[in-house]
């Protein structure tokens, strides 16, 4: 890879779920070979880097996202030579790669877990996750109050060796998903080791899961506040899971390591803060860049999208970060559905059969308007593997099949996020959409019947898909450098229905009210759909780039 300075400042990452990008041995789940055989598909989107979610030995009791071992790669998805394979050509086509980092919480596999269990209460095993007696009579009681991500107490009780109920370990996510302890210095090195492991294969950079809980606060004290989506302070105090200062200390630590290594290796975290939270992340010698999950949070209101632009350009300018834009990831449901409801929708619930379903045509004509808006904005953006393809969320899943831990730990009240990890279609009249190969087994989630609408080699060929519109709208930012910046509103157009604004050579405005607006002069240089200019009005729920002069 070249070494430009500075790409993420205004790279264009990709991210990959690995289960369902593609499968390259058939046997219905999503691998490295097929992520691999695939890669063209994002160099020739015009992305500049993948985010790969995790891949690594896991039992999938929450999407891999608990790792039985941080060094390896789980045999569904291949070997640690494929891994190498896939970064060769990676790297070949111009795409860095990044790799998912998960050090809030192990598996309750791995094997220091396991050696902690087997070992008794107040040894140096248990010292690396949070072990705790229980409140109560005969310590039934959880230790405290904290309730788990995924519903339930974020807390549960193992039973000793000699057969008796014991000490509760601490879980903010599934009971599969012990919680590290990042006061002990085993920690530290434990992840100094996989970070320099991956480093030294040639990543160029890790996504950082949930990297605002891995301290916590001394005593681990009561938090009789609900905290869901974006973390917010109350009464000026954080949470004692969330955003303590000790998270600084190890992000300079991580930091200093990745810098030892050339090529610009990146830092990105994923945290739901606050922007001005989020800043503090993104301080120069912590990591380079943050998810931002006020926009993601967004309605499709042109105030509120406004507001959060600025707030989040100011939050990260006053630290000199650039600012990270996404509008869809693996944990909420897809931005071509979201915009299909009229109120608020709740981003990682999910919707079932007999829920009230999205407004397929409206969402996918908002969504690609908020893509060209997104992609306009100075900076990093992400993109969701599918959203280029218009794909919907998957509303009408069985209940049966659902994977997610919270269906069954919210005793079926909440259908979670499997919606948005369906595999993905990429030729409309082979079997499974030519996710796997043509004899392949089942694939893990079922497709929707209507999916070979949105298939890659369909999309291809019609110059009005959305596919097409990601490509040229990607072909533009990086051919005018429009993500460099600075922006400016134009004032005159925004308002309560229209955002309006130039960054670098473009103007770009979208039309979010319910009556057309007038296009300003210039060459229209992408539309958000091919009727998005009428007798020179930009029409509703479309939005344009103009290139000036
Ligand atoms: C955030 C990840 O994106 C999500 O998928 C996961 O369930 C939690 N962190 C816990 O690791």
């Amino acid at each position: 890879m070249t070494d430009d300075r500075d790409w993420w400042r205004t790279a264009v990452i990709y991210q990959v779920y690995p289960r369902s990008f593609a499968d390259g041995n058939g046997d219905g789940t999503g691998d490295l070979a097929g992520i691999t055989a695939r890669l063209d598909h994002v160099a020739d989107l015009g992305a500049d880097a993948i985010w790969l979610s995790p891949f690594y030995p896991s039992p999938q009791a929450d999407g891999g996202y608990d790792v039985a071992d941080y060094r390896d790669v789980d045999p569904v998805y291949g070997t640690l030579a494929d891994a190498d394979a896939l970064l060769d050509r990676a790297h070949g086509l111009g795409l860095r790669v990044i790799v998912d980092l998960v050090p809030n919480h192990c598996s309750d596999q791995h094997a220091l877990f396991r050696r902690a269990l087997a070992a008794p209460p107040g040894s140096p095993e248990r010292a690396v996750f949070h072990f705790r007696d229980g409140r109560g009579p005969g310590g039934d009681e959880p230790p405290n109050d904290w309730e788990s991500m995924f519903q339930g107490p974020a807390w549960t009780r193992v039973t000793e060796a000699d057969g008796r109920p014991g000490q509760w370990y601490l879980h903010l996510f599934a009971p599969e998903q012990p919680d590290w302890n990042w006061d002990d210095p085993r920690v530290h090195e434990e992840f100094r080791t996989t970070l320099r492991f991956w480093l030294d294969r040639g990543v160029d950079g890790f996504r950082v899961d949930v990297c605002d809980a891995i301290v916590k606060a001394p005593g681990l004290p009561d938090w009789p506040h609900a905290a869901h989506g974006v973390v917010e302070p109350v009464d000026g105090v954080m949470p004692p899971m969330w955003d303590q200062e000790g998270i600084h200390d190890v992000f300079r630590e991580w930091r200093r390591i990745l810098d030892e290594y050339d090529g610009q290796r990146i830092l990105c975290a994923e945290a739901w803060l606050p922007p001005e939270r989020v800043a503090r992340i993104v301080r120069p010698d912590e990591m380079h860049q943050a998810f931002n999950f006020a926009y993601l949070s967004l309605p499709w209101d042109a105030d509120a999208i406004r507001a959060t632009i600025d707030v989040s350009l100011a939050a990260n300018g006053a630290v000199g970060a650039p600012t990270t834009w996404v509008l869809s990831n693996h944990d909420v449901m897809r931005h071509a559905s979201r915009f299909g409801y009229d109120g608020p929708v709740e981003l990682e619930a999910g919707v079932g059969v007999d829920d009230p379903q999205p407004d397929r045509a409206l969402g996918l004509r908002r969504a690609r308007a908020a893509t060209l808006v997104m992609l306009g904005l100075p900076g990093s953006a992400y993109l969701y593997q599918g959203e280029e393809l218009g794909l919907p969320e998957a509303t009408t899943l069985p209940d049966a099949v659902r994977q997610d831990p919270v269906w069954e730990r919210s005793g079926h009240r909440i259908r979670g996020r499997d919606g948005c990890r369906v595999p993905l279609p990429w030729a409309a009249d082979e079997p499974s959409f030519g996710f796997g190969t043509p004899d392949g087994t089942a694939t893990w989630l079922p497709q929707p019947d209507d999916s070979g609408a949105f298939a890659v080699d369909r999309e291809v060929a019609d110059p009005g898909s959305t596919l097409s519109t990601y490509r040229a709208v990607l072909r533009t930012r990086r051919d005018l450098d429009v993500a460099a910046g600075p922006l400016r509103w134009d004032g005159d157009r925004t308002g309560a229905d229209v955002l309006a604004f130039s960054s670098g050579a473009v103007t770009v405005v979208a039309n979010l009210g319910p009556a057309p607006v007038a296009v300003p002069d210039g060459t229209v240089l992408v539309a958000s759909v091919p009727d998005a200019v009428v007798d020179g009005m930009l029409q509703v729920d479309a939005a344009v780039w103009i290139g000036r002069g």
